[in-house]
């Protein structure tokens, strides 16, 4: 029962055939952000591997350079560009130089992202927290997208994969400002993919449940539960570029969505009997 509960819960799920995956990426331009480790170096190795042409964004430009090279040793094509997404003015230069560069991308994987578990009252004195959390998650993220988008449309194809969390589906203490900057970036997504749809270009959220990865282990509790691993996050990215499906979450994110429409102090005794024990573990 314990081995297969990451089945149960959807944290293992199946790579599309890499037929598929090819016959979308191959020979095409894919930029994946927040990809100097963790999902995004992982995603961007996978997508080397079905023949895209790979350009790493993230900060630390020596990690993205040995992502590169790992990628580039396998016969795989990557460049990099070091950039702090959390900073707009920064982001809109990536864009910029991602089009006179390499032109308009065929899929941009917008991943790079900044978590933080911290209640309202820790954070009293941190006001730091708030334009980081949403600049890295949201603001930054936008003012990328905002000049990548309008390139793909003209190209009259193109694909964004965005990588929220089920903290979207899921309110929980500690987690105020991460759920509300991919809550934001996941609404601006779904009214963007309504104005964009007749022009063939698609957007997709991912909304990533917890994952074993450098942003997880400071929870040393998060360790010992239930998590999709790099690779199974990279194959839910591979399934969205084949699929171009709106949303793609796990079914009991999905159910708990659902049934906090129905009635909002529903699941206070789970998620908060949840938090304690992850706060008891942790100690
Ligand atoms: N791990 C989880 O449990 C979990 C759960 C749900 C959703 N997610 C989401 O999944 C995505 C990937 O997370 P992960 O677990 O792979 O995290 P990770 O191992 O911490 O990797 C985060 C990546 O984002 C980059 N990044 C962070 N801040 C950046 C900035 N300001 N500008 C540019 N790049 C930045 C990092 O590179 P540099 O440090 O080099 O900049 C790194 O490549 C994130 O969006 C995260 O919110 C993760």
């Amino acid at each position: 029962m314990v081995d297969s509960l990451p089945w149960m819960l959807g944290l293992r799920p199946a790579a599309p055939s890499s037929a598929a995956l090819r016959a979308r990426v191959a020979g095409r331009l894919v930029v994946v952000t927040g990809a100097s480790r963790g999902v995004g170096a992982e995603t961007a190795g996978r997508l080397a591997l079905a023949g895209a042409r790979i350009v790493l964004l993230a900060r630390r430009s020596e990690a993205l350079e040995t992502v590169a090279h790992g990628i580039r040793r396998r016969g795989g094509d990557a460049d990099c560009l070091a950039v702090d997404v959390g900073d707009t003015e920064a982001a809109e230069g990536a864009g910029r130089t991602i089009l006179e560069r390499w032109g308009a991308p065929e899929v941009v994987v917008s991943n790079a992202g900044f978590s933080l578990r911290r209640t309202l009252l820790a954070s009293a004195d941190r006001p730091r927290d708030v334009a980081r959390t949403i600049g890295t998650n949201y603001t930054g993220p936008v003012a990328l997208l905002r000049l990548l988008i309008p390139a793909m449309v003209d190209a009259g194809r193109g694909h964004v994969v965005s990588v929220a969390s089920t903290s979207v589906d899921i309110p929980a203490p500690g987690w105020s400002l991460y759920g509300a900057s991919k809550s934001a970036m996941d609404a601006w997504l779904r009214a963007v993919a309504l104005e964009v749809r007749s022009s063939g270009v698609a957007m997709t959220t991912i909304r990533l449940p917890l994952v074993h990865t450098a942003m997880s282990a400071p929870t040393a509790a998060y360790s010992r539960v239930p998590a999709l691993r790099p690779v199974d996050a990279a194959k839910l990215v591979a399934r969205a570029i084949v699929d171009r499906p709106l949303l793609i979450s796990p079914w009991w994110s999905r159910l708990a969505s659902v049934l906090l429409a129905v009635e909002p102090r529903l699941l206070d005794p789970v998620v908060g009997g949840w938090d304690r024990m992850i706060d008891r573990g942790d100690r």
